[in-house]
């Protein structure tokens, strides 16, 4: 008697410590050719002969299973979301979710900070049945918006899934000046999550909130990142309490992140640049929305550098 056998079905779980080595096979499997540059020149180079540091260039914590697991139990103790999809026991798509409360419109929002699908099961279904996840895990938290900030070739599987466009976001360069803005130091709270917690992030929410407070607390024991400095203030900036972050690797430029119960994407930018300006950060980079960049013209002096957009997902 001839038995058929049923194709293997996709399952998703919560990640372990213990998967990183598989999910990095999973984001290593979307890079055609390994490299050094020496002196501006390309030299192929295997996996295995790369270090750390070189590995990370080519996407970050998940291209090496050493900072995949550091990045993996960063994201399991702070509570956030990070799924694998599995077919027939192998991993072969991860997906990171954070949770948290935003401003308007977001709310209760889940935010999805990373998908990834293994090259060879790309095409299959796979990424559209992991959104479908995100959706249930979202409805079962209690969030009233998925988001997603996507590449802009890969935007149209976003809005396949149902999503459509929330903000258009604006990247901009300012020079450091000083501008007029009332601002005050505020004693620190006892954690950044609970003093944002339903803030607006005015400044900077190229993800989500919950996403960037994440990003913020990271560290991991790279040469490279040793110089890289990260500072944050608490400050009423026109009377709102606000939280301002910069992140800079060098005194060229800084990427601006800022908070507020009210403030406007004006007088933070300025709140920024008062405290970049002791820092001797010749210009930072401020990612806004479309509107706020708007109000902003004629207030303060920026370069318009690129383009961005949210996409939305109403639960
Ligand atoms: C983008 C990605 C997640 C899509 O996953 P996938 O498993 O290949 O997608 P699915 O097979 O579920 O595709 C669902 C639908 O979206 C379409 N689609 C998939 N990727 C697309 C893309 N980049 N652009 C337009 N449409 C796309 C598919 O054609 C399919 O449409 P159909 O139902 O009409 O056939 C996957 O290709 C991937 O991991 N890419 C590399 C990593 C990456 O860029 N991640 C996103 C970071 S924002």
């Amino acid at each position: 008697m001839h038995v058929a056998e049923s194709s293997p079905k996709l399952t998703f779980r919560l990640a372990r410590l213990d998967d990183a080595a598989a999910i990095c096979e999973v984001h290593k499997s979307h890079v055609f050719n390994w490299y050094r540059i020496v002196d501006s020149e390309q030299f192929d180079v295997e996996y295995d002969h790369l270090s750390v540091e070189d590995r990370w260039g080519f996407g970050g914590p998940w291209m090496s299973p050493e900072t995949c697991a550091i990045h993996l139990n960063n994201l399991l103790l702070m509570r956030h979301l990070p799924y694998v999809a599995e077919l027939g026991g192998r991993i072969v798509a991860e997906m990171e979710l954070f949770i948290g409360r935003e401003g308007e419109p977001y709310g209760r929002n889940c935010h999805i900070g990373l998908l990834y699908v293994h090259k060879d099961f790309t095409g299959k279904g796979t990424g559209i049945s992991l959104i479908r996840h995100a959706r249930e895990v979202a409805r079962e938290r209690g969030c009233e918006s998925l988001t997603v900030s996507a590449m802009p070739h890969n935007e149209a599987f976003y809005l396949k899934c149902g999503f459509s466009y929330g903000h258009r976001l604006v990247q901009l360069n300012a020079p450091v000046r000083r501008y007029m803005v009332e601002t005050s130091a505020l004693q620190p709270p006892l954690s950044k999550q609970s003093f944002t917690w339903g803030m607006d992030l005015t400044i900077g929410r190229l993800q989500s909130s919950a996403y960037h407070l994440f990003e913020l607390s990271d560290s991991y024991a790279l040469p490279a990142f040793a110089s890289v400095d990260k500072r944050t203030s608490f400050l009423s900036v026109s009377g709102h309490p606000s939280m301002i972050t910069w992140t800079s690797g060098s005194i060229e430029e800084a990427t601006v992140y800022a908070w507020s119960s009210g403030a406007s994407a004006r007088d933070l930018a300025a709140a920024a640049m008062k405290l970049l300006e002791p820092a001797g950060i010749r210009n930072a980079n401020l990612l806004l929305t479309r509107d706020d960049y708007e109000s902003l013209s004629g207030e303060i002096d920026a370069a318009l550098v690129g383009t961005r957009a949210t996409l939305i997902y109403p639960l």
